[in-house]
């Protein structure tokens, strides 16, 4: 089973996002981001792929959508595609990206082929899925932003682990790491009884 994981960045009232775009831009936050996730799969809902754009390059991006037919995305994905053998992420260079659509959050967990996989957002995603992760990312931006995209409190079943910082200089930015405790309630798990539309 692969290990789960949320990546966020919060600011102290715990907004995400603005206008479906992240009201910041920290290139601190961002090195740390692809760090973390490269070489990995990414887990993301429609809303937070088409803010960012375009797929996130040396990782295999998973998008959430319940549209089965959702033009935009299948369009990218059809050509996302020609890559030899997008099935087979090792198969990836770097600079390449793959993109497959779920239309559940369980389908696409079933599918992760990599040892770790990350949920990128946005706030419908990270809310829904928080009883399936093994634990939290969590970037904390000391300042208050606008913003109409929320992450929840984080749950008592997780404890916070560890804090890096990031960044020193007004607002000043850290990383705290939250695991899934022991004795926590038991992990959903995920199953294929759906139909995904990768
Ligand atoms: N600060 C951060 O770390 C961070 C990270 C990521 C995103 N964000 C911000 O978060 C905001 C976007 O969040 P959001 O809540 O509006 O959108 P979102 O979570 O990115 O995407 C929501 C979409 O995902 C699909 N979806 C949701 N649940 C699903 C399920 N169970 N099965 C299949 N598909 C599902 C649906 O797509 P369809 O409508 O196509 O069915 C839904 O409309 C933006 O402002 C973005 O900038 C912030």
């Amino acid at each position: 089973m692969p290990k789960i994981y949320h990546v966020v960045a919060t600011a102290r009232n715990r907004v995400i996002g603005k206008d479906n775009k992240l009201p910041w831009h920290f290139s601190e936050d961002l090195k740390y981001f692809k760090k973390l996730t490269l070489g990995s799969t990414v887990i993301m809902g429609r809303k937070t792929f088409e803010s960012i754009g375009k797929p996130l390059p040396g990782r295999a991006n998973f998008v959430l959508s319940r549209q089965s037919c959702h033009s935009e995305l299948s369009a990218q994905s059809a050509e996302l595609r020609r890559i030899p053998d997008p099935r087979s992420f090792a198969s990836l260079r770097m600079t390449e990206a793959s993109v497959e659509i779920f239309n559940s959050i369980g389908n696409a967990i079933g599918a992760v082929r990599t040892p770790n996989a990350y949920i990128i957002g946005g706030a419908e995603i990270y809310k829904d899925t928080l009883r399936y992760v093994d634990g939290i990312y969590l970037t904390r931006i000391d300042a208050d932003y606008e913003g109409d995209a929320f992450y929840p409190e984080v749950p008592d079943w997780f404890e916070e682990v560890e804090v890096q910082g990031l960044r020193e200089k007004d607002p000043k930015i850290d990383v705290v790491f939250y695991e899934r405790k022991e004795n926590a309630s038991p992990q959903e798990k995920t199953g294929t009884d759906e139909t995904a539309t990768a």
